[in-house]
């Protein structure tokens, strides 16, 4: 497994993808409103992403009809956007979403509530966030992989939640999907030695009840087996030898350093 190493000049556009995903993951964010269908929300993504100037990575990728996947509820990842599909008041609805920019990709997923949601859902995306924070204390130069993925299962089994094993992160610059691979669950062995200028994708991906998922008939709607709540919590992060510089963070959630 090669896992690439960003050349200065590629940390810049990697940083300049990072930061227009933010925008457009805080400009959508905005608009979520019960009774928008799925599909409204993402054509207004995908006309957020060109207005930067950025191609949507996901659209046709593998076939993936649209820019931004819209997962609801039990929907834990790859939801297909669809007119018939409206959003309500309680709904928890991650919006994952990729740009391209100037040829690098930058991907990062959040889960919003809508108006008032249960206090179980409220806690699940808080906790899926800070799955990411906890994962990220160990990215750094000379670190394994594996510490990321255990300490996001630890966080995670610490509430009794679910960690999602059929999906994971991964590696990310001139294409969306590089190596390594990034589980979010416990790794007994250790995996890539970190290195100064690897990007990389970190997505929890969190269920409230058990971590078993199946996929639906459409072939992308990944939703848990057991119906519970699921939330999606990614960024992408450069590695360097010292803190992580997380690419895609929202002004908003600076204060989460
Ligand atoms: N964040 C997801 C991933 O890294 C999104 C991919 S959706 C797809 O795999 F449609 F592009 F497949
Ligand atoms: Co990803």
């Amino acid at each position: 497994m090669s896992v690439s190493i960003k050349s200065a000049r590629e940390i810049e556009l990697m940083r300049a993808a990072g930061k227009i995903l933010a925008k457009v993951h805080e400009n959508l964010g905005k608009e979520l409103k019960a009774g928008m269908s799925t599909m409204d929300i993402d054509s207004l993504g995908d006309e957020i992403i060109r207005s930067y100037g950025c191609i949507p990575s996901f659209k046709n990728y593998n076939g993936y009809p649209a820019s931004v996947c819209v997962s609801v509820n039990d929907e834990v990842v790859h939801g297909i956007p669809t007119k018939n599909r409206l959003i309500q008041e309680g709904d928890i609805v991650s919006l994952d979403i990729g740009v391209i920019y100037k040829g690098y990709h930058s991907d990062a997923a959040r889960t919003h509530g809508i108006g008032e949601i249960s206090k179980e859902a409220a806690l699940l995306i808080e906790r899926t966030r800070q799955c990411f924070f906890e994962g990220i204390k160990y990215a750094k130069e000379g670190n394994h992989l594996h510490q990321i993925s255990n300490a996001i299962s630890a966080y995670a089994e610490s509430f009794g939640y679910g960690v999602v094993r059929d999906l994971v992160g991964h590696g990310i610059g001139t294409h969306l999907h590089e190596d390594p691979q990034i589980p979010n669950f416990t790794q007994r062995s250790r995996g890539v030695r970190l290195k100064a200028g690897m990007t990389l994708a970190i997505e929890p991906m969190i269920n409230a009840g058990r971590f078993d998922v199946e996929w639906q008939d459409d072939d992308w709607t990944v939703v848990t087996q057991d119906h519970s709540l699921s939330a999606h919590y990614e960024n992408t992060i450069l590695v360097t030898s010292g803190e992580p510089e997380i690419l895609s963070l929202t002004e908003a959630e600076s204060s989460f350093l």
